[in-house]
């Protein structure tokens, strides 16, 4: 199997705390790829890493057996593919369900400005087929009933399931979560690993960060454990349960 996401050696410091100590990982296409680790392991750090918001001090990261440019910013690497959901939801509440996902289609538009100034009907049809793909992500995660309404009017869980169709409205080959699942009840969060599980199936190759430890062994292929900065351990979710690094570092010794 391919590897679609590679990072090499991949290491960022915070003034004297080194958040991410060397990290190398492989995410082979079309799996969902787990990762796991106490508070400020350095997880967040590696998303940061991964989509651009952050640079690496050293160490490279390599995506469809192409080196990125270390200093790519977010914008240029959605255009390649990866698309992400934030910790802390990053919605605009004041804006529509629908116009929020539109956000994402921005990158996808064919029309100039000049074009959207005219309202041509080369702009008017781009229009409707962004809007039209937009309704289809909506459809996907099941909000599709709420497309007139204002974001901040959704439910918790239902925000985070629309952060989820704004990355996926920008045509992503890499979705990388950052615990999606965080303030969900048992039933969403029952839907949201229906819904991953869909997304592997249509072909995405997902990056979840999650806390969750039924939610991670129930639907990822492999997960890598990071404790402060470093991959401790890597497998299956079966070895890495039982791993006594993992069960001490981040079961506290309990299990
Ligand atoms: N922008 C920043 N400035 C300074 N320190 C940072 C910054 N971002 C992260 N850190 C530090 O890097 C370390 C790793 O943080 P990170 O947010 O990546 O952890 P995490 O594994 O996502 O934690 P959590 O489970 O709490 O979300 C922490 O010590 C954190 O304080
Ligand atoms: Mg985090």
């Amino acid at each position: 199997m391919t590897d679609l996401l590679q990072l090499q050696g991949v290491t960022r410091s915070f003034g004297g705390i080194v958040a991410l100590n060397q990290v190398s990982l492989c995410v082979p296409q079309g799996t969902v790829y787990g990762v796991i680790g106490p508070n400020g392991a350095g997880k967040t750090t590696l998303f940061n890493i991964i989509t651009g918001f952050y640079y690496a001090d050293s160490g490279i990261r390599i995506f469809n057996g192409e080196v990125l440019p270390s200093r790519w910013p977010p914008h240029k690497l959605t255009r390649l593919g990866i698309a992400r959901t934030f910790q802390n939801i990053r919605l605009f509440g004041q804006m529509s369900v629908l116009d929020n996902v539109l956000v994402g289609r921005y990158i996808h538009a064919q029309s100039s400005v000049l074009a959207s100034i005219l309202r041509t009907r080369a702009f008017i049809a781009d229009e409707c087929a962004q809007r039209e793909y937009a309704l289809s992500m909506l459809r996907k995660v099941n909000l599709e009933h709420r497309a007139a309404d204002l974001a901040m009017s959704l439910s918790y869980g239902d925000q985070r399931r629309l952060e989820i169709a704004r990355a996926l409205a920008t045509e992503p080959r890499l979705l990388a979560l950052d615990e999606p699942a965080a303030g969900m009840n048992a039933q969403e969060s029952r839907a949201l690993s229906d819904l991953l599980a869909q997304l592997r199936q249509d072909g995405l190759t997902l990056l979840l960060i999650e806390h969750d430890m039924s939610l991670v062994s129930g639907i990822c292929d492999r997960i890598a454990v990071l404790d402060f900065g470093e991959v401790i351990v890597e497998g299956d979710p079966e070895t890495v349960r039982h791993h006594p690094q993992v069960i001490a570092a981040y079961l506290g010794g309990s299990a």
